[in-house]
């Protein structure tokens, strides 16, 4: 301890503003608790918001528009080439991080929730020093560690960190790069390289495994690659990266693919190969929190650690790391230290990549459906029997359900097409309440909407959709 520190106390603290940590701080001062929350950056947000999350979705916002106006030549309406003002562009993704943090520092403050800036370290079980500005130390009846995860990076031999961007320097959009390689073909690297390529770059995708987006099933990742192979200059799977050398402003790339090693020049790679947790430099040495041999913090299902005052929720106690599955961890984690009789014990949690056509689901997808041996039927329904996605040319789109071949309870929903991820809230739903096929089906669904593929392929899956094949 530092002498003359200051020594405050809290009845909760939070470590961590990210989506799961302000919702944990906002629900603990809602549920009467003297709070704070302690965060190295200036703002509330988290990565979500200041370099993930938000400024990849208003940036795919406007790849999608110029997509959309391209796609208009076929209605009769052209538009020109678009130009694209970088420094315009990047004010107005700006723009939206400060407008969603300062609104996120209004939730904290309307509620007298102290937001404290600079790095948490714990001291023992009980303390945390807070080092920053001002140093000091908070003793907690309670603690909720929210400190997130980082970008994974590549080994030094195989790549110079100096040589590329990770999301967050990519999401900055310094430069539009004529020739853009993306190592690992996921949420990230399919997200920010359908921007980067909708801002006019050449892009190539190279992944290590035989699928991009490996666990969703392939069929509902087809209409999504076959896009992407049109957009971009190629998707290169199965493929390892052997080396990267800087050559004047370029870098030449060698990967083995096939069994044969090939050497491309680019001239900005965006490495997103997955997200470790944060655990280090936290002081739970200090602590009795135990962590597993990935560096997750282990919890209980009520998101206690193994030390009994403090808990964990969101991307540093596993995956999936999604904003929403620390929302919700957050919650259930204030109700527990509020006595409540809570667990974090959800149906599904649904995932959404938020491309063009996005992808989402929730539930079990088929291929884990085949993996547990379940009795199950799968029912789909296409896009192109749909008339509002013919409406707006966007047929490139599936629907599809999984129930339970015994009882037709539903298991397992995934959609890819346009606006996919608002649409899979009601799968999640249906799940959560334990839906029946029938319940879906019965369901009066607006006509016409792509949610009625939803109601079609419940329908369907233990009878005959009206709009369906015969
Ligand atoms: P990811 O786990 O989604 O994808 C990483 C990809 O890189 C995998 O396909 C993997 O096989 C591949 N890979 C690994 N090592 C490689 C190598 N040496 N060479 C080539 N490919 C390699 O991870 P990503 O995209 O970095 O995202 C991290 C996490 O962030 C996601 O798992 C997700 O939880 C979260 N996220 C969520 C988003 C959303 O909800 N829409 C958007 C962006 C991120």
């Amino acid at each position: 301890m530092v002498v003359g520190e200051l020594t405050q106390e809290m009845d909760l603290l939070v470590i961590g503003a990210g989506p799961g940590g302000y919702v944990a701080a906002c629900a603990g001062a809602d549920a009467g608790f003297h709070t704070g929350v302690v965060d190295a950056a200036d703002v509330p947000g988290g990565v979500c918001l200041r370099e993930g999350c938000i400024p990849s979705k208003t940036l795919l916002n406007v790849a999608k528009i110029i997509d959309e106006a391209e796609m208009a030549s076929k209605f009769g309406v052209s538009f020109e080439k678009p130009g694209i003002d970088i420094k315009k562009l990047r004010n107005w993704k700006n723009s939206v991080i400060k407008k969603l943090s300062s609104g996120v520092e209004g939730l904290l403050k309307g509620r007298q929730v102290e937001y404290i800036r600079g790095k948490a370290v714990f001291e023992s079980s009980r303390i945390v020093r807070v080092e920053g500005e001002e140093n000091m130390r908070i003793q907690f009846k309670h603690c909720i560690i929210a400190t997130g995860s980082s970008a994974n990076a590549l080994p030094e031999s195989l790549i110079a960190r100096d040589l590329y961007w990770n999301a967050a320097e990519a999401l900055e959009v310094e430069e539009i790069p004529n020739r853009v390689l993306v190592i690992g073909g996921g949420y990230i690297g399919l997200e920010l390289g359908q921007v980067y390529a909708g801002l006019g770059s050449e892009v190539t995708v190279l992944e290590v495994l035989p699928q991009v987006l490996t666990g969703v099933d392939a069929d509902i990742a087809k209409p999504l690659v076959s896009k992407l192979n049109k957009q971009m200059k190629a998707i290169i799977t199965s493929a390892g990266l052997k080396d990267a050398k800087r050559n004047g402003s370029a870098i030449t790339v060698t990967y083995e693919v096939g069994g044969e090693k090939k050497s491309e020049e680019f001239d900005r790679i965006l490495v997103s190969v997955g997200r470790r947790p944060i655990t280090k430099d936290i002081g739970l040495e200090n602590t009795k929190v135990d962590v597993d041999d990935r560096g997750f913090i282990k919890v209980d299902k009520q998101l206690r650690t193994s030390d009994k005052r403090i808990f964990a929720i969101g991307d540093v106690i596993g995956n999936p790391m999604l904003a929403h599955k620390a929302m919700r961890e957050a919650k259930v984690a204030v109700e527990v230290i509020a006595g409540k009789p809570a667990e974090f014990d959800p149906a599904c949690i649904p995932a959404v990549v938020y491309t063009d056509p996005e992808v989402a689901w929730a539930g079990v997808t088929e291929n884990e459906a085949k993996e547990q041996n379940l009795d199950f039927t799968v029912s789909k329904f296409p896009w192109a029997a749909s008339g509002r996605a013919v409406s707006m040319s966007r047929t490139d789109g599936l629907t599809k359900m999984i129930f339970d071949k015994k009882t037709q309870r539903l298991l397992g929903v995934a959609i890819v097409g346009a606006h996919a991820g608002d649409l899979i809230a009601e799968g999640a739903l249906g799940i959560e309440m334990a839906a029946v096929a029938e319940d879906v089906a019965a369901t009066i669904h607006p006509h016409p909407a792509t949610c009625e593929t939803i109601a079609e392929a419940a329908e369907g899956a233990f009878g005959k959709a009206i709009h369906g094949a015969h």
